[in-house]
């Protein structure tokens, strides 16, 4: 959604970092102590095997500077598991929870004086990359590998006014090979990015939602839900999508507000009949509820309902950001102070 990217004393989203991050290496079947260095340029070999196999995942989490000056991470439990889910699925060796739990604390620790105050948060970007210098290693996983969290501070996402924004549908390409959507690959990224770039050119949209064969899945970067005053609905969890955690989030504090929760398979047929009524979004960590205002497909344009962010979204929106940001109790222990 570059449309509506961060902005942070005019930088955009992830373009500006901490001076210090966390690295560690695993090299001869074990992982090197981590260390705390400057956020600077790495030195590769052209033969790594991340630059010719793509052997590359990564997390995107927040931690959130509270009034009083403290530091909360949301739900680094569930980032890490699937930063191990993800390392598992390429190959790579997977980090010691415990080692990645203490490399990004530490490491928010080091930098805690360049985390902005709310709206804005501290974006954290585990990576995990294969750096064995083979280039025949094309059938067999990286022996080698780099870790590091990269902090980037980063601003109110809706800074300038939240938006409706412009989706198109597609129905025949997949976002991400079958086995492949439930973890988050670099390459996912890179297959997804052509269909992206053509939406934005060709209808100025601002992502895309696969839904192959009909089937709704997710966009290019978050999950997709249906709203309205009694439901909230989504696809069930498969290996063919990501598992947001904002998506968990809010399916929890959607129950507990009340409203029906359906995680079931839908078609675009029937999200074209919700939307003349209810309301749809895009979850996730970035964006962490964000309304859909226009869908495009085959040709035509659809509005969701009268084309606005539906009041539904806004509130489900509001309960997640009270939590992160202290202004509402947290009865789930999702932040861990830090
Ligand atoms: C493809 C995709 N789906 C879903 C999500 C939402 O995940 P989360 O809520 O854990 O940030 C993201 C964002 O990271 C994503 O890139």
């Amino acid at each position: 959604m570059a449309a509506q990217a961060e902005s942070l004393q005019g930088a955009p989203f992830g373009t500006r970092f901490t001076r210090q991050m966390a690295i560690c290496r695993f090299h001869d079947g074990a992982w090197t102590p981590h260390e705390i260095v400057a956020t600077a340029p790495l030195s590769l070999h052209p033969g790594a095997h991340v630059f010719h196999y793509a052997s590359a995942c990564f997390e995107g989490l927040k931690a959130y500077r509270w009034g009083d000056g403290s530091v909360r991470l949301f739900r680094s439990d569930r980032h890490v598991e699937r930063m191990r889910a993800s390392a598992e699925l390429l190959c790579l060796p997977a980090p010691p929870a415990a080692r990645l739990h203490a490399m990004i604390e530490q490491a928010i620790d080091v930098c805690r004086d360049e985390i902005p105050p709310a709206p804005g948060s501290l974006y954290i970007r585990p990576t995990l990359i294969g750096t064995e210098t083979n280039i025949g290693a094309a059938g067999t996983g990286s022996r080698d590998a780099h870790l590091y969290v990269l902090l980037s501070p980063v601003g109110d996402y809706f800074s300038g006014g939240a938006r409706a924004l412009r989706i198109l549908i597609e129905d025949r390409h997949l976002r991400a090979p079958g086995d492949f959507g439930a973890v988050k690959a670099g390459a996912n990224y890179a297959s997804a990015l052509h269909h992206v770039e053509r939406a934005r050119r060709q209808h100025a949209a601002d992502q895309v939602l696969f839904c192959p064969g009909g089937d709704v899945q997710e966009t290019g970067a978050s999950n997709f839900l249906l709203l309205d005053d009694q439901r909230l609905m989504t696809k069930p969890l498969n290996e063919a999508f990501l598992h947001g955690v904002t998506r968990d989030s809010l399916l929890r504090l959607a129950a507990d507000l009340g409203y029906t929760v359906i995680e079931r398979d839908f078609s675009v047929a029937e999200l074209l009949d919700w939307v003349q009524l209810g309301e749809a979004a895009l979850s996730g960590t970035a964006a962490v509820l964000a309304g859909v205002g226009t869908l495009i497909y085959d040709g035509r344009e659809i509005a969701v309902r009268n084309g606005a962010i539906g009041p539904n979204t806004e509130r489900l929106r509001k309960a997640l950001t009270d939590i992160q940001s202290g202004t509402a109790a947290d009865p789930y222990g999702w932040l861990k102070q830090v």
